[in-house]
């Protein structure tokens, strides 16, 4: 079979090259170069053209190169009968869990305060600051990635709390879970992290409501997606106080316009859609393992479930 390969900034072919190197039998067409179309049922892709699909006839699975497959869903050209699988982990959940305990430190010791001091040449020596055993991280999600960021912060000695729609079982993670649960969740943070995947459950889900069900003064920490997080209200609890920080790493528009007001905000740090990249050995290993669970007649690990949207 020949697999259709369309990943979007792999201009040097690493990701491309490394599952070659796991699947060296296989027949690859690069796109725009598709030489059979209606021959193929299987495409790796990454932020397809609007067009991609529609010259595809006889596809049935798409594996994607990312965790989140919220912008493949949302793809029109996408048939419902056409299964989607994710990346799970593959080396991203050791860098996200670095992303988060990075964010977490920063909120516990103060550091962005200390940085806005600098800017102003305060000194500000009579902060404060609570032990980590008592400064309780909430996880908004508690999958693949958010499970690996809980135990690096448990393993730090930070106090965790996960919620999602399912009750789960970590050591020494608290669990929430289901929308009566939410407000008891934020009720006693210190800092929040959304690992949630983008669904029309989770959409704007980082908004007035939840900002002021936290303790006034709780940090936000979001490598989830943009679109999770309502601008102008994130905006008015840190102008309030009711956030004293955020730490983002996903916007609505990517990249960041270079107009827009969160660059020179004080008191956001930003990063560039980086907490965890696509690793391409490890997710060079799991495209081959989906593609022999597909020739065997095996669903795929990472299979979506279309209706729930991950
Ligand atoms: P995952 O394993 O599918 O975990 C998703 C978690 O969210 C699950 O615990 C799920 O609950 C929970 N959830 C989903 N909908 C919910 C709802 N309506 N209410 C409560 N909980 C809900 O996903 P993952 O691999 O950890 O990835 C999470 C997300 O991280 C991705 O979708 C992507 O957006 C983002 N990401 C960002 C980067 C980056 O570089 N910034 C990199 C990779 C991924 P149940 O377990 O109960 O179903
Ligand atoms: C990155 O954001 C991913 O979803 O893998």
């Amino acid at each position: 079979m020949t697999i259709l390969y369309c990943v979007k900034n792999d201009d040097n072919h690493l990701l491309l090259n490394a599952i070659k190197r796991e699947l060296p039998d296989e027949q690859f067409d690069v796109w725009p170069s598709c030489k059979n179309p209606d021959e193929i049922t299987t495409a790796i892709v990454w932020a397809p053209p609007a067009d991609l699909f529609d010259s595809l006839p006889k596809l049935q699975t798409v594996l994607s190169m990312s965790a989140g497959v919220d912008n493949l869903l949302g793809h029109p050209g996408l048939r419902p009968e056409v299964s989607v699988v994710r990346l799970q982990d593959a080396g991203m959940g050791t860098l996200m869990s670095e992303y988060v305990l990075y964010g977490t430190l920063m909120a516990h010791r103060k550091m962005h305060q200390f940085a806005l001091g600098q800017s102003q040449k305060k000194w500000l020596h009579e902060t404060t600051c609570k032990n980590a055993t008592d400064f309780h991280v909430g996880i908004l999600g508690a999958g693949i990635l958010a499970s690996q960021a809980a135990a690096r912060l448990i393993s730090n000695g930070y106090r965790v709390s996960t919620w999602s729609r399912t009750e789960k079982r970590q050591s020494k993670v608290q669990s929430f879970f289901g929308e009566e649960q939410l407000e008891l969740f934020l009720s006693d943070l210190d800092a929040i992290v959304c690992l949630l995947p983008l669904t029309n459950a989770t959409i704007g889900i980082l908004d007035k409501r939840l900002f002021h069900s936290l303790p006034k003064g709780a940090f936000l920490i979001n490598p989830g997606r943009g679109q999770q997080l309502v601008e102008p209200d994130l905006l008015e609890a840190l102008d309030s106080g009711q956030l004293s920080g955020a730490m983002l790493d996903v916007f609505a528009v990517e990249p960041l316009p270079q107009n827009h007001p969160y660059w020179e905000h004080p008191r956001i740090v930003i990063t560039p859609h980086l907490a965890a990249e696509t690793v391409p050995e490890e997710s060079a290993k799991q495209i081959r393992a989906s593609i022999e669970a597909i020739k065997r007649g095996e669903p795929p690990a990472g299979l979506v479930d279309r209706v729930l949207g991950y």
